[in-house]
This record gives structure tokens, C-alpha cells and sequence, in this order.
């Protein structure tokens, strides 16, 4: 097999690559274990206009990997990473169409940043590679490197949901965006819902490629490990020790409004409203690091977030009592494998969700012996493959307040049948199985 080229926007800062954090670069990781290869995309740095002719890639090794990475002007990241990618194909692919703020200059600088990838990574590439391009920020990018005469197999990978084209087609151009996909020789997608979803698109614009299901996982065996290790940790311990008994609900998620977390907040509510034997006798801890925050929907999301957890201490709480916990700041891996072990309740409630590995992470995270309930959004990619965790309509306020309640009071026997029950699929479907998969059926286009 050749070697292996992996394309993403975002590639792991210099101090993560021994230790990678986030979704899709712990995914990777397995992937990019064995044999030579090479992850191109962003540095994550931005740089001025008149530095731009002076450009290039810069290149740093690590073990079998060499990280291959380019700075975007402040245009380039505004156009192509702030509202192409993220003010317009996010909000379309996560079915919130209304949320779109389309302009044409940005589509441009889009198709720009993308061929400028391609022109940048087209010296690196050798004839027997195999391309691997990841994400919305790069839909483009198999067409632009097959203009420029790239034979290779290219595949293509989708993390996030991707919508039925009567909601596609508002985007200006999707046609477009539709035929550049058949520059791929695999696509893949998280759902069967997704996949359909694309291929009803691929035939109604008369575009002549296939995507296919490939589901991703975490790296079940050594999260379960971190999480038990958890329990040493003096932060998990203090977690603990603060909690004084009390039962422990855990949210945690990127501040994104695909993660429903008003939505979320609003059920906390009525659970207390509801509930009020619950009330002083249980914590709720949400960790929601700042995402994108300079994108305007991302901003006005956290002052309403703000706002409505300041409201709910104030007329929930007491002196002695905080209802809703929340932390705007990323938690170190290691602890949050140990916090989720110590939650008796997670809320997962995604309004759209690609796959959402924080549900996966919960549920390997937990002790066989005395295991938490997962709450999970139907409309997570995940929920499919995990109908014993207590499922919500995250639009329903009430749903998710009764769960909580069932979560809280279920019986020790139950809490351990369901979990046993959702085990074995964070088991069998995993990051490594995941990469495999896919890079197995790429290889497999070019022996044909
Ligand atoms: P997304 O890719 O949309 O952010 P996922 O749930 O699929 O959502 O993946 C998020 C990843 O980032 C998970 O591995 C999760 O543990 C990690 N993560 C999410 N929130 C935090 C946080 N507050 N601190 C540290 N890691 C986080
Ligand atoms: O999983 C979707 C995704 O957009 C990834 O491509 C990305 O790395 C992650 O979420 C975090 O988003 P961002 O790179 O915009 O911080």
C-alpha cells in the first residue's frame, strides 16, 4: 500500500502531535501509525497580506509522520474559515438553512484557499499515494488537485451531517459543489441517513458518484483506561469532593449551536421546575470551550448561554447550592475521561450531530460494576447504534426533563443491562476500525 496523505483544515498544533486532542485528530491517530505518511492542511497561524508571495509550507516530523502545514492571510481565514466553511456550508449541513449568511466574495475565497492546498501540497505528493481529504472546508480540493494531474486515489470523508437536497440545493453554487465530488474515488459519510441524503444529490444534479457509510469511533480501550486512571487524579478527586454526595449531570461539548445547549439548559429547567424533590441534591457540570468565537452566531449563542445560566443559579440556587456549573474553557483529556466516569448522568443532546464521540466517550468511560445513563439527542449520528442509552427529542424541554428524573432514579440493575447493552458497539466500531475501513476500500480503487 502507498503511502498515506491526510488533508484537513485543522492538523494538530506542534505540543499536541505526540498527544493529539479533539475529534478528529484522536481518529486519525491509528491511521497514521504505521508506514510513512503526511498530514497537510492550516498551521492555525494568519499572516498579513504582504507576506503572502513569501508563503510556504513548513515541515516538521514526528516519528513516521511529517506534518505539512501553510498560514492563511486574515482574508484567506476570514473568507474560507469563518464564513464559507462556518457562517454558511455548517449551518446548511447541520439543516439550519436560516443561520446561512451567503455571499458570493466568500465562495471565491473558498475555491481560492482550496487551490491554493492543492498547488501547495502537489510537490509533496509521490505517484503511489493515497489522498485522504477530510471535511467541509475541503469539498473542493479532490477536483483541484485532479486539474492539476493528480492520478492518485483521493478519497473524500464527511464528519458532519449532511442534509436532503431540497435544503442543499439553497446553496448557491451546490450543483457545482455536487459535480466537483466525482473527482473522488470513495466518500464517505457517518449515517445511512447521510449517505442517502448525498446520493439523492448526486442523481438529482446527474453527478456520477457514490457515497458510502463509514461510522467513527473513539479509541474505546485506552479511554476506559484514562478514565480508571481518573480516579487517582487530585482535580477528579476534588471534583468529587465538591459534589458532597450529590449526583453528578455532565454536558460536555464544543460551544456550538448544533449542540443544542439552550435547548439543553431550557430541560435542566424544567427538570428543576418539575422535579423540585431534585433541587439542592444534584449538580449539573457543562463544559462548553469557546468555538469559533468570532463568528457572529457563535458570539450571540454564548451571551444567551451566559445569560441563561446566570438565570437559573439566581432563581434556582441557594446559598449553599449552584444548580448549573459551567466552564467556557477546554478540560485536559485525562480529566474529562475521569469526570465522566464520576457523572452518574450525561446529556447529549445534540439538535444535529455528525456522529458525536462525547457519547461513545461517556459510555466507555463508565464502571461495569456501577455505570451512569447516557441521555442521548435522536438527532446525534450516534443515536442509531445506541437505542439503549434514554433517547430525547432535545427540542422537547419536558422529554429531556423526565429523563433526567428516570436517569437519576433508575435502578442500579437497569443502569448496568442498558450499559451492557451499548458496550459492545463503542467496542466494535472504533477510530482504528474506522480508518481501516476506509483506507482499506481506497487501496482497493487502485489495485483495480
Ligand atoms: P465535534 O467534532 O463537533 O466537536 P464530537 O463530540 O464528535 O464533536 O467530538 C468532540 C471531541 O472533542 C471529543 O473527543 C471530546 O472529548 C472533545 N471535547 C469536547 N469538548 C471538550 C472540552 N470541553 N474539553 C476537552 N475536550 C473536549
Ligand atoms: O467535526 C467537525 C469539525 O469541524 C472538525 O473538522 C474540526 O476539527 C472540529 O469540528 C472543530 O472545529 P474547528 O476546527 O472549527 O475548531
Amino acid at each position: 500500500m502507498g503511502r498515506l496523505v491526510v488533508v484537513s483544515n485543522r492538523v494538530p498544533a506542534p505540543r499536541d502531535r505526540q498527544q493529539p486532542a479533539g475529534g478528529l485528530a484522536v481518529a486519525l491517530r491509528d491511521a497514521l501509525s504505521e508506514g510513512q505518511c503526511l498530514w497537510f492542511g492550516w498551521s492555525g497561524q494568519q499572516i498579513s497580506e504582504h507576506e503572502k508571495a513569501e508563503r510556504d509550507v513548513s515541515i516538521d516530523h514526528v516519528e513516521n509522520v511529517t506534518y505539512a502545514t501553510i498560514d492563511l492571510t486574515h482574508a484567506e481565514f476570514d473568507g474560507f474559515y469563518q464564513k464559507y466553511s462556518n457562517a454558511i456550508l455548517w449551518p446548511l449541513c447541520h439543516y439550519r438553512a436560516g443561520l446561512m449568511e451567503y455571499n458570493r466574495k466568500d465562495r471565491e475565497v473558498y475555491l481560492d484557499v482550496n487551490e491554493l492546498f492543492a498547488r501547495k501540497l502537489l510537490p509533496l505528493l509521490k505517484p503511489d499515494d493515497l489522498i485522504w481529504i477530510h471535511d467541509y472546508h475541503l469539498f473542493p480540493l479532490g477536483q483541484a488537485l485532479r486539474d492539476l494531474g493528480v492520478t492518485s486515489p483521493i478519497g473524500f470523508f464527511l464528519h458532519i451531517p449532511f442534509p436532503p437536497w431540497s435544503l442543499m440545493k439553497a446553496l448557491p453554487g451546490g450543483t457545482k459543489l455536487m459535480q466537483n465530488m466525482q473527482a473522488y474515488d470513495v466518500i464517505g459519510l457517518q449515517t445511512e441517513d447521510d449517505a442517502r441524503n448525498m446520493n439523492d444529490g448526486f442523481s438529482i444534479c446527474g453527478v456520477k458518484a457514490r457515497a458510502q457509510v463509514f461510522p467513527i469511533g473513539i479509541d474505546p480501550e485506552s479511554f476506559a483506561e484514562q478514565a480508571k486512571a481518573g480516579e487517582d487524579l487530585a482535580e477528579v478527586q476534588r471534583l468529587g469532593e465538591s459534589l458532597a454526595g450529590k449526583p453528578l449531570i455532565i454536558g460536555v461539548d464544543r460551544l456550538d449551536y448544533s449542540k443544542g445547549l439552550p435547548e439543553r439548559l431550557k430541560g435542566y429547567e424544567t427538570f428543576l421546575q418539575r422535579y423540585p424533590e431534585h433541587r439542592g441534591k444534584v449538580v449539573y457540570l457543562q463544559i462548553a470551550p469557546v468555538s469559533r468565537g468570532d463568528v457572529e452566531e457563535y458570539r450571540l449563542l454564548k451571551q444567551g448561554l451566559d445569560e441563561a445560566v446566570g438565570r437559573i443559579n439566581g432563581s434556582y440556587g441557594d446559598f449553599d447550592w449552584t444548580p448549573v456549573r459551567y466552564l467556557t474553557h477546554p478540560v485536559p483529556r485525562h480529566l474529562l475521561a475521569g469526570f465522566y466516569r464520576l457523572a452518574n448522568v450525561a446529556l447529549v443532546t445534540p439538535l444535529r450531530d455528525g456522529m458525536n464521540l462525547v457519547a461513545k466517550e461517556y459510555v466507555a468511560a463508565q464502571d461495569p460494576e456501577d455505570p451512569g445513563v447516557l441521555v442521548l439527542s435522536h438527532f446525534a449520528g450516534a443515536a442509531p447504534e445506541m437505542e439503549d442509552a434514554l433517547l430525547v427529542n432535545p427540542h422537547d424541554a419536558d422529554e429531556i426533563a423526565e429523563a433526567l428524573h428516570k436517569a437519576l432514579i433508575m435502578p442500579q440493575a437497569e443502569r448496568k443491562a442498558r450499559w451492557a447493552l451499548l458496550q459492545p458497539d463503542v467496542w466494535r466500531v472504533t477510530a482504528g476500525s474506522w480508518a481501516r475501513d476506509f483506507i482499506g476500500t481506497l487501496a482497493k480503487v487502485k489495485r483495480a
